[in-house]
């Protein structure tokens, strides 16, 4: 599985030569759609389900693990669409079994897809996010190869590169396990178990790789070096937020996409007005990291020196703003947009804003501190504009 973007790349050739070298028929499906929807989803699965195939490989970035995942679920346990789509929206049933062999690779330093067992999807009826969350999606083998970042545009690094530090971000701040109730049974912990040791391993050392590569990575397409170490860092982010799970800036991205109406940067299909993920996930992360410092301000902290900052002399009360001091300048640096205003929205959109992504519940309740509805319009409100 691949897109339209890269049927005529390198990638999908290689792979497909690869696997008729080994004897193995192969069939490409290229249709997947760039931040896919339901109806992407399903027209995957119905390919999938006509071809009787005995695994999947996907090339591409989030959208297409994704949409591999999401084709390889609904080929092997047919159900009506939003049976395994998470509550309220859809009915959350727990997938029945495992699903065929999938091998992710990825194309794109950002989403960490081929290591988590989530995809994510725009519902058309309703205008929102979601997606279906299970162990069984996670794919069965992820082949990283840094080299395919070499030739991707810079506003596709520059995106790709602000989710992944805020995978880590959001992931090394979230409420934490011990914070939990604990389950009856070990087998019954929820994938997102929030902070941990573990995850936090590859949160510290994501955040570390992005403060020191990010803006190298975006200026420069030859510095390898930096595109490389992007793409060992997303993998680390990708395996800390399967794993602790993230929680606002995530949970605002998803009414941020979804509400769109006229943006479109440099770098992806034009004609089609898209806030690609990663911009629509830290245009949010400022405002919240703020909201959030005085939950665990010492994360907050290590965070910004992760990123870079210089921490001396700051104290707890200084958490957020030091954080979201750091951030706002990594985005200045790499010609992110400037909040919500960036992207087109205006004070107006806030109430749509706030009612799209409210039911995100698995995120919000993942954060470190609580999220009314009140405190999530302030957060929208507050990620207006930074500079
Ligand atoms: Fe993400």
């Amino acid at each position: 599985m691949t897109d339209k973007g890269l049927v005529n790349t390198e990638h999908p050739a290689k792979v497909e030569h690869a696997l008729k070298e080994a004897g193995i028929d192969v069939a490409v499906y290229d249709e997947v759609r760039v931040e896919p929807t339901d109806e992407s989803f399903l027209a995957a699965a119905r390919f999938a389900s006509e071809g009787e195939f005995d695994g999947f490989i996907s090339v591409g970035g989030g959208s297409v693990i994704d949409t591999c995942k999401a084709a390889n679920l609904y080929s092997t346990y047919p159900a009506e669409f939003l049976t395994y789509v998470n509550a309220p929206i859809g009915g959350g049933q727990a997938i029945p079994g495992p699903l065929k062999p999938h091998i992710a690779c990825p194309t794109t330093s950002g989403t960490g897809s081929e290591c988590t067992g989530i995809a994510i999807f725009d519902l058309l009826a309703m205008k929102a996010k979601t997606g279906i969350v299970s162990r069984r999606l996670r794919p069965a083998l992820a082949l990283i190869d840094p080299t395919v970042t070499y030739t991707l545009p810079d506003r596709v690094v520059a995106a790709s590169a602000f989710d992944v530090m805020s995978h880590a971000l959001e992931s090394y701040t979230a409420l934490p396990y011990s914070k939990r109730k604990a389950p009856a049974r070990p087998s019954l912990r929820p994938m997102s178990q929030g902070a941990n040791p573990w995850s936090d391993l590859g949160c510290r050392e994501a955040l570390s790789l992005a403060g020191r590569y990010i803006v190298r990575a975006i200026g420069d397409a030859s510095d390898h070096e930096a595109r490389e170490q992007l793409m060992w860092a997303s993998t680390l982010a990708g395996i800390a937020f399967g794993n602790a799970g993230c929680h606002a800036p995530h949970g605002m991205s998803y009414s941020v996409s979804g509400l769109v109406r006229d943006f479109c940067p440099d770098g992806y299909p034009q004609g089609e007005p898209i806030v690609p993920h990663g911009m629509s996930v830290i245009v949010n992360a400022p405002s919240v990291f703020r909201f959030t410092a005085p939950a665990c301000p010492d994360r907050h902290l290590a965070g910004a020196e992760l990123l870079g900052a210089d921490v001396r002399g700051a104290g707890e009360s200084d958490a957020g703003e030091v954080l979201s001091g750091q951030i706002v300048s990594l985005m200045k640096a790499t010609e992110i947009p400037n909040g919500l205003s960036g992207v087109g929205y205006n004070a107006d959109d806030i109430p749509a804003l706030t009612e799209g992504a409210y039911p995100q519940r698995r995120l919000f309740e993942n954060a470190p501190r609580d999220i009314s509805r009140e405190a999530l319009s302030g957060l929208f409100q507050d990620a207006m504009a930074y500079w």
